[in-house]
């Protein structure tokens, strides 16, 4: 949610941050600014409202130069998309920046103390009490670093900070508190960003800052100390092998069909080394944990939207193969139930980006229980990938398009690995499952190319406004998260329900103009679920079913009929959900909507 990025080099480094913007713009885009000091001290503040497109268009006809450089891409959380509102943010003499990404949730409190001073304010956010709570102090004590800790120091809520000013021109100043923020040394070259993955294509050596650090950046030095006793640390760095896949559309026309289409290679990446042909499970990240693990009575899985669907499916995988308890939390609720909590108890936390807040936050809520804490997270070295005890990567690559999918293929492949890993004796069923994760990538292929026969079904459903997804068992979180894919980027009603519960309540609304998505795979469910279609068929509901059974009695008893390959129902999970996420896409696509950017989301959630 929003994004920053900073520079201060011995190049014109407008380039560099515009660039940066472009890859943050995923984070939020709904208004973009940059301020930028050039070697006279004189500034340039230039912001937009719309994508980054616009602001690059504006820049361009400036034609600025600085080596100090700071940009914002916004998701507005207080007050609408304005040029006003939008970042960098300054005080009144026009010479203290901030970008801020969080909330201060104490703004109205500091704002009314600083009018009754004499200040103005000019928007309608929290972010701008910063800049001039900085003033307030700086012109009390002449030190802009110490202005900014007593500023850090009254400000309540959670922020990742940037702040330039034309009174040091050489510094950069960075400050986080449950928000992220990194710095990248290249040569004569420092950057700042709220991710790694928006400056990884300039440099791999990344320090990450950890809560109430702030850091003063020159050419010369980095200075870090810790905001409550003002201790002095240091910046340590370390090389990223991240991918910079994420630059590279190729012959794709968006994010999410390129990365939709990149499932099979990310069940290759995600098992690659980790499941032998022999069937062994290797999870080298819990190798440190591995007596501990042994010794768990209890799992508790929390996870925000599409990750907390793969935890659910984690939930039945688990449970089906050791004999351990799962349950599944979201985050934010995790953290506001008073929930009894043994040291025996594991806790995983399921994230693509690794800095959702609600799933930091119930992190930290057991960090004192003594408990195992693990993390399956897609962006390497991430927040929870740092405050967890271990944990397996998914390994999916950067992903871009707000709505997840192939991190969640991953996960639930990480998850199934998991399973196995903890299954206590090899029954059938393992090698059914490690054989099937085998061959799951070339399946996923075959769905993908079944893609015009899904875009064909997207098409003749595209009249209608209200969906159901049905499924039971695996296809229970699948037709969840089936739903969600449909409504993140199509803005149409869908719903996601257990087909066992279906007839309380949701059944009400079916008529003609309500069509339900079935899955239904081979097994022992397959029978039930058909019996729900039909109580949807006697209502007049029309139906799609998505199966890899070939049952030849049902095919007059729907209205449209998608095969996949067959596969144990395990796996089915990653199969099916690449046709939801394909039906989703091309419903979006015939929309005309914005598929990458979804109107009103984030990709990465990192305020309450
Ligand atoms: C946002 C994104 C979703 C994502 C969720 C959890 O809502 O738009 O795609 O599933 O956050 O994010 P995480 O990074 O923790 O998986």
């Amino acid at each position: 949610m929003c994004g920053i990025i900073g520079y201060i080099g011995t190049d014109n480094g407008v380039d560099y941050v515009l660039d940066g913007l472009k890859n943050l713009e995923y984070r939020g885009y709904d208004s973009s600014g940059i301020c930028i000091i050039n070697s006279s001290s004189q500034t340039n503040l230039i912001k937009q409202v719309g994508g980054i497109d616009k602001l690059v268009q504006k820049v361009k006809t400036i034609r600025p130069n600085g080596k100090l450089i700071i940009g914002h891409t916004r998701w507005a959380t207080h007050g609408k998309p304005s040029i006003s509102n939008a970042h960098p943010h300054f005080n009144n003499d026009h010479n203290i920046f901030v970008v801020h990404n969080g909330i201060i949730e104490n703004y109205l409190e500091i704002k009314s103390k600083l009018i009754d001073r004499g200040y103005k304010f000019v928007s309608e956010t929290d972010s701008e009490v910063i800049p001039n709570l900085v003033d307030f102090y700086y012109k009390k004590i002449g030190s802009l670093s110490e202005a900014l800790r007593m500023t850090l120091d009254d400000l309540r809520g959670t922020y990742a900070i940037c702040l330039v000013s034309t009174i040091e021109p050489d510094k950069l100043f960075v400050s986080r508190l449950g928000s992220p923020l990194v710095i990248g040394k290249a040569g004569n070259k420092i950057f700042v960003s709220s991710d790694p993955s928006a400056i990884t294509n300039r440099t791999k050596s990344i320090s990450f800052l950890n809560d109430y650090d702030v850091a003063q950046i020159s050419l010369k030095k980095i200075k870090v100390f810790n905001q409550k006793d003002n201790k002095p640390s240091f910046a340590k760095f370390e090389i990223i092998n991240q991918r910079n896949e994420q630059n590279n559309l190729g012959d794709w026309p968006n994010y999410m069909i390129k990365e939709i289409n990149q499932a099979p290679e990310v069940v290759e990446l995600a098992i690659k080394g980790r499941l032998s042909p022999k069937h062994q499970i290797k999870l080298g990240g819990l190798d440190d944990v591995s007596s501990q693990l042994d010794h768990i009575d209890r799992i508790i899985i929390v996870g925000c939207g599409t990750s907390y669907y793969a935890g659910l499916i984690g939930e039945y995988l688990i449970e089906e193969f050791s004999d351990i308890p799962v349950e599944v939390e979201l985050g934010s609720e995790f953290k506001y139930k008073n929930e009894p909590i043994s040291r025996s108890t594991c806790l995983i936390a399921i994230s693509q980006s690794g800095e959702t807040a609600d799933t930091i936050a119930a992190i930290n809520k057991v960090k004192d229980f003594g408990v195992l804490k693990l993390g399956i997270v897609n962006s390497i070295g991430s927040t929870i990938s740092r405050i967890t005890d271990a944990g397996v990567y998914c390994h999916a690559g950067n992903e871009k398009s707000v709505a997840s999918t192939k991190a969640f293929i991953a996960q639930v492949t990480v998850l199934s690995l998991l399973a196995l890993r903890l299954a206590k004796i090899r029954t059938k069923s393992f090698d059914n499952l490690s054989e099937e994760l085998l061959k799951l990538p070339d399946k996923i292929r075959a769905v993908l190319g079944q893609s015009d026969q899904i875009q064909k079904l997207a098409h003749k459903y595209i009249k209608y406004k209200n969906f159901l997804f049905i499924g039971r068992k695996y296809n229970y979180p699948i037709a969840l998260e089936g739903a969600l894919k449909l409504k993140e980027v199509s803005y149409v009603h869908a719903e996601g329900y257990s087909a066992g519960e279906m007839k309380h309540g949701p059944i009400a609304l079916i008529d003609k103009t309500f069509p339900t998505i079935v899955i239904a795979t081979k097994g022992d469910l397959y029978k039930k679920t058909i019996s729900n279609l039909l109580e949807i068929r006697s209502r007049g509901g029309p139906i799609v079913l998505i199966t890899n059974f070939k049952d030849q009695k049902i095919k007059n008893m729907v209205d449209d009929l998608i095969y996949v390959p067959e596969s144990h129902e395990e796996t089915a999970t990653q199969i099916i959900t690449v046709a939801l996420q394909l039906f989703a896409y091309y419903f979006s696509l015939e929309l005309g909507n914005n598929i990458d950017k979804p109107r009103n989301l984030a990709k990465s959630v990192t305020v309450e």
